[in-house]
């Protein structure tokens, strides 16, 4: 009867799906930090030593073998969108995720950074980072340098932030010339001008870019504006 328990046992372990410790802790430590102005949020990450399967966590999805986060949401975490208080993007908390395909920062309401905490902390951590969601947040060209060396991402949402491409136009330089492999990129409901077109030019794996919403003249076909202009169809 021993041995059949201890049998089980094994067995129980082997088909838990838990995260990695040092995974757990991570997210706690995001928590923390996303709890600092909003302390009602993420409620069902809690830090219970019976439960320590975080891959269940809201927002987290973790790979089935390596148990590893792969895909991570914080969309909507900022329960007042109209009352912001200042959320400093802190990137080093993204560290421990070295699987992370997928990083959804949507209406987080996140300023950019302070030193030494912008994303390009991450660029030789996470080599796997494929889609970046910072819609809705309150960046302004500074993040553009911050982005330029996360090499791997596929899929860029800047989309509705305060970019305006005059402050510093460098910022799209470095952008560019840092993600060589950026398929799709939402730029939309930003202020940015005419004067940032050459430089998206050069992103020479674009499928899907989205300008709509700015204050660009170049490209005025559509109504009011809004347009959603693939680079393959010419408008650019
Ligand atoms: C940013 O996060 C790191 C890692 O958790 C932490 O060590 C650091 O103190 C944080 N910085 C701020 C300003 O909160
Ligand atoms: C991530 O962000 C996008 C917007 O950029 C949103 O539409 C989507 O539902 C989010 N995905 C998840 C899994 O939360
Ligand atoms: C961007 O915002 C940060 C934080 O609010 C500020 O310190 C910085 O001067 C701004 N940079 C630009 C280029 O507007
Ligand atoms: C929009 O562009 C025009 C000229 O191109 C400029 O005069 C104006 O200041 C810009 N507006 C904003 C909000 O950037």
């Amino acid at each position: 009867m021993w041995v059949r328990m201890l049998v089980m046992l094994a067995l129980v372990n082997e088909w838990c799906h838990c995260c990695l410790e040092e995974e757990r802790i991570g997210l706690l430590e995001i928590k923390v930090w996303i709890n600092d102005p909003n302390p009602n949020i993420l409620s069902d990450w809690v830090d219970n030593k019976k439960d320590t399967d975080c891959c269940k966590w809201h927002g987290v999805k973790c790979d089935s073998t390596t148990k590893r986060v792969v895909e991570l949401s914080l969309e909507d975490t900022k329960n007042d969108y109209w009352r912001y208080e200042d959320l400093y993007l802190n990137a080093s908390l993204f560290l421990p995720f070295i699987e992370l395909r997928s990083l959804n920062l949507t209406r987080v309401g996140l300023f950019c950074c302070f030193k030494n905490q912008g994303f390009e902390i991450l660029s030789s951590k996470l080599r796997k980072l494929e889609t970046l969601n910072l819609d809705f947040n309150q960046f302004n060209d500074s993040i553009l340098l911050s982005l330029g060396q996360l090499s791997s991402l596929k899929s860029l949402n800047l989309a509705d932030n305060w970019l305006t491409g005059s402050t510093s136009i460098n910022g799209f330089e470095v952008l560019v010339s840092g993600l060589r492999k950026l398929e799709e990129l939402d730029l939309s409901g930003n202020t940015l001008s005419d004067n940032i077109l050459s430089f998206l030019h050069e992103l020479s794996s674009l499928k899907i870019l989205d300008l709509s919403y700015n204050n660009l003249t170049t490209i005025s076909s559509g109504i009011n504006g809004k347009v959603a202009s693939p680079i393959s169809n010419g408008l650019l």
